[in-house]
């Protein structure tokens, strides 16, 4: 199979496109044809070697770890698919090695899931990790509230344009930063008040129940004067000290995301339902996965980029 693979950890120079064996299939696994590969930025951490120690892997690397495309073999005692459906998974694999910058993968069929009907390839391509991320925060983890304030910071991000449609429809009122340009996109998606974060807003907005901090970093430490007493905050970049988080009065969470075929159903089932929609994407060749991952580290995206790849 054509595949885009990464020698060594370093610049997009090490990406190249090359021909590889077509991965073999283990029971309860099935076999896709990528049509489309999303990019996350997860993908040039790992290009650039920055969570090298953290994450087992295996070169020459495929990187990528969302796909939507078709079921080409089904192996042993797997039910519920079926050769020729089109589906959208998070392929996370506890060895990077095996990802989504290729013609096909193959991945625990319990994970993978039918794509929303309503949804092209492409756009379905976008969703699995950053929804299955704002997922896992918001509700495993955050356990937001109807009627609960919550702040999500990075609002316009891959997992923030999510994050703002769960939690609108859980029932929460949701203040999200992004930048000034951005933030008829982000009230589109549901927030109700746009904050742009090059301002000092924590002293002027109303105290809020819970956080949502897709930014990490100045972004993660400027929030916490935002919670009540007794509030949350869930990040997908920071942990947090619990000693401090005690100090504080606060609950303090890191959510790194898991593959979950029930929750991606979930997912797929209010997309279905209109009570979520996918977010802006572009599409890029999968030969340009350097140039997209440049493009998204630079921050020039609104939404999420996809890989055409079949
Ligand atoms: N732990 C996990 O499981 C997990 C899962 C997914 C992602 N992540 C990490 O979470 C981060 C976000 O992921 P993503 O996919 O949403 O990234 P993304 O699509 O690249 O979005 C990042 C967004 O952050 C905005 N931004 C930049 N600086 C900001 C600030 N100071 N305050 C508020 N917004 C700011 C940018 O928009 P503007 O143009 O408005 O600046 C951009 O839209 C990445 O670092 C990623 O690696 C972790």
């Amino acid at each position: 199979m054509k595949a885009m693979v990464l020698e060594k950890f370093g610049g997009i120079e090490y990406l190249h496109m090359t021909e590889m064996a077509t991965p073999a299939l283990a029971e309860g696994e099935v076999l896709i044809r990528i049509a489309y590969a999303g990019v996350n930025p997860v993908d040039w951490k790992i290009r650039e070697g920055y969570l090298k120690d953290m994450i087992p892997h295996d070169f020459p690397i495929i990187l990528g770890w969302d796909v939507a495309g078709t079921v080409m073999k089904v192996g042993k005692n797997v039910e519920n698919l079926r050769i020729g459906d089109e589906v959208f998974s998070y392929i996370r694999k506890p060895i990077v090695k095996w990802g989504a910058y290729a013609e096909f993968v193959a991945f625990t069929a319990a994970d993978v899931v039918r794509k929303p009907k309503n949804l092209t390839l492409a756009q379905a391509g976008a969703l699995p990790l950053v929804s299955l991320t704002a997922w896992q925060a918001l509700f495993d983890f955050a356990h937001v509230k109807r009627g609960e304030t919550v702040l999500i910071q990075g609002g316009s991000g891959g997992v923030g344009s999510m994050a703002i449609q769960f939690a609108k429809w859980a029932g929460a009122k949701v203040i999200a930063t992004a930048s000034t340009k951005k933030h008829d996109y982000i009230k589109s998606l549901g927030a109700d008040v746009a904050i742009d974060y090059h301002e000092d807003f924590e002293s002027r907005i109303e105290k809020v129940d819970l956080v949502f901090d897709c930014v990490g970093g100045e972004a993660f430490t400027k929030s916490l004067p935002c919670l009540k007493r007794g509030g949350r905050i869930v990040s997908i970049l920071e942990q947090m000290d619990p000693a401090q988080a005690k100090r504080l009065g606060i609950e303090a969470s890191y959510v790194f995301v898991r593959p979950n075929g029930a929750q991606l159903a979930t997912i797929a089932d209010l997309i279905e339902k209109g009570h979520v929609k996918p977010p802006h994407i572009e599409e890029m060749r999968l030969d340009e996965a350097g140039k997209a991952q440049e493009k998204l580290k630079a921050g020039n995206v609104l939404g999420k980029i996809v890989l055409k790849v079949s």
